[in-house]
């Protein structure tokens, strides 16, 4: 989107864009948010453009009720007592249901998924209304502060984004972050509702995130994902490897895929995770992949590339 957007807008108008495969911005309660049809890659590759995101981090998945949420991951007895709270600035880390449809963009490729149903009538009427579920992070450009009102969306996106305006955020925070992993529960981000509080409502302690883990080796982080098949970047494939191509490939016998034959950094980010599966899935030792420029989206492929790549334990 190049042009400003003409504003104020209806909750039938953001409906409508987001359906089209539009970004627009919706009120929470703890920040606004950029949304994108979570099933839509091209739209949810429209946020990390907007917002210039220099790397695919996994999105949170904004439900409007719990059959919404039921319908992407798999809820243990423990989680559904945890989404007894919603719709809450809570956000639940589960195991995803096969064939659910997400966009593998908005989930960065994992097997879990991120899902929340948020605390704020004009989101749960926006989310119903499109039907889908909307990835969103938060509504500004990357680095910059969270937005707690749609002047400041407005503001931070030089008035190329539409917002839906809902007032200020109450919380002011995002939500918090909780994994569920068997009968444990882990924080992974502290946020708009406090750790004790959650502790209490199911009676189960909230373990922190371990921060040594993350910071130590940020390719093995629990929300990133790694292939078994050790991958060699900025390569051309030898015999026995498979070959990840960009652009025009150099004839190779092996197993290959190619991210975008026509050099096209959008259609590669899109392809990504899928082919990365894909080529893992075979059971090789190594993927080589070929040089990806580093302007544009090409700069959060390769953030993944390199953390995919990373040395492991
Ligand atoms: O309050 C909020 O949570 C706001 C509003 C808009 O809902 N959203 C927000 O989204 O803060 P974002 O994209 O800034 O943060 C999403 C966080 C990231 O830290 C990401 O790593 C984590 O969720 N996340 C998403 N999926 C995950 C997964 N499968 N496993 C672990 N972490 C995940
Ligand atoms: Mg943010």
């Amino acid at each position: 989107m190049t042009m400003t957007v003409p504003q104020p807008i209806s909750v039938e108008d953001a409906a409508a864009l987001l359906r089209a495969g539009k970004l627009c911005a919706f009120p929470t309660e703890t920040v606004y948010g950029l949304g994108a049809d979570a099933t839509d890659p091209d739209a949810v590759l429209a946020i990390y453009e907007t917002k210039g995101r220099p790397r695919f981090n996994p999105l949170i998945n904004h439900c409007s009720d719990l059959a919404m949420a039921e319908a992407l991951a798999e809820f243990s007895p423990l989680a559904r007592r945890l989404a007894a709270l919603w719709p809450a600035g809570l956000t639940l880390v589960l195991p995803a249901l096969p064939g659910n449809g997400l966009a593998d963009v908005a989930t960065a490729g994992l097997d879990t998924v991120a899902i929340r149903i948020p605390d704020h009538p004009l989101a749960l009427q926006l989310i119903a209304a499109v039907g889908r579920p909307l990835a969103a992070p938060s509504a500004n450009p990357s680095g910059r502060l969270s937005p707690t009102t749609a002047e400041q969306v407005r503001r931070g996106f030089g008035g190329r984004v539409p917002v839906l305006d809902g007032g200020p955020c109450r919380a002011g925070v995002e939500s918090t972050i909780i994994r569920v992993e068997g009968d444990r529960l882990v924080q992974l981000r502290a946020g708009a509702i406090a750790r004790r509080e959650i502790a209490r409502a199911v009676g189960v302690p909230v373990e922190l995130a371990e921060k040594d883990a993350a910071i130590s080796a940020p390719g093995m982080l629990v929300s990133h994902y790694a292939p078994n098949a050790l991958l060699r970047l900025n390569a051309e494939p030898r015999d026995g490897e498979a070959y990840l191509a960009f652009g025009p490939a150099p004839a190779f016998d092996g197993v290959s895929r190619n991210l975008s034959a026509n050099a096209d950094l959008h259609e590669a980010a899109r392809n990504l995770f899928s082919m990365l599966h894909e080529l893992d899935a075979l059971g090789v030792g190594t993927i080589a992949v070929a040089p990806i420029p580093d302007t544009g989206l090409g700069e959060a492929i390769n953030d993944r590339l390199e953390r995919a790549a990373a040395p492991r334990p």
